[in-house]
């Protein structure tokens, strides 16, 4: 809302504007560590090591997952809370806020998928409202792990 202030009515978003929706990006970016889509990747193991006390031979494939990842209280304090403020500032160390991947195989649509969804939250933030249409109910049709209840909503235009 911010950002349409400045703006005549029509007048298309610039690179400029999306660079400074920090916020809006703090806030999708505290719903994908809460719900990552992709859960896991696979690495190939090019040498030995030992882990927690296990071995993990050479050659091995190892399944790093994103969700478990993401609820590191190391790393997130309370981290089944919902805090976009958390992410504030240069964010958590690398390798802990991992929704895209991490290292050399990191997911190469980050950035058009940061701008697809900045774009998509401004149109609806400024163009509806969202109105409560249910309770909060238990109804998670999700294949991945996600909030087990879901909240119906309507969106309606903003008045002219
Ligand atoms: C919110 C949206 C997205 C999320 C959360 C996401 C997440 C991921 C993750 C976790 C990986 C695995 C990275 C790794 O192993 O380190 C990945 C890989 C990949 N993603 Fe995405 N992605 C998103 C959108 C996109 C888009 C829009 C594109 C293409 C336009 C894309 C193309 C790819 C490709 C090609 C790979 C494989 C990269 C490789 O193995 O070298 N992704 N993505």
């Amino acid at each position: 809302m911010e950002i349409t202030k400045n703006k005549v009515s029509g007048e298309p978003l610039t690179w400029q504007d999306i660079e400074n929706m920090r916020y809006s990006w703090n806030v999708a970016s505290e719903s994908l560590r809460l719900s990552p889509p992709p859960q896991e990747s696979f690495r190939e193991i090019t040498k030995d090591f030992t882990f927690v006390g296990y071995t993990i031979p050479n050659g091995w494939k190892a399944l790093w997952t994103v969700h478990s990842t993401h609820k590191n209280p190391e790393y997130f304090l309370n981290p089944e809370a919902f805090d976009p403020s958390r992410l504030k500032g240069s964010g958590p160390p690398s390798y802990t806020f991992t929704p895209f991947g991490g290292g050399p195989r990191m997911c190469p649509g980050k950035e058009y998928a940061r701008l697809a969804i900045l774009v998509f939250l401004h149109s609806i933030v400024t163009k509806f409202k969202l109105e409560k249409a249910s309770k909060w109910q238990n109804t998670n049709r999700s294949m991945s792990p996600a909030s087990k209840a879901t909240l119906e909503v309507c969106v309606r235009p903003h008045a002219k």
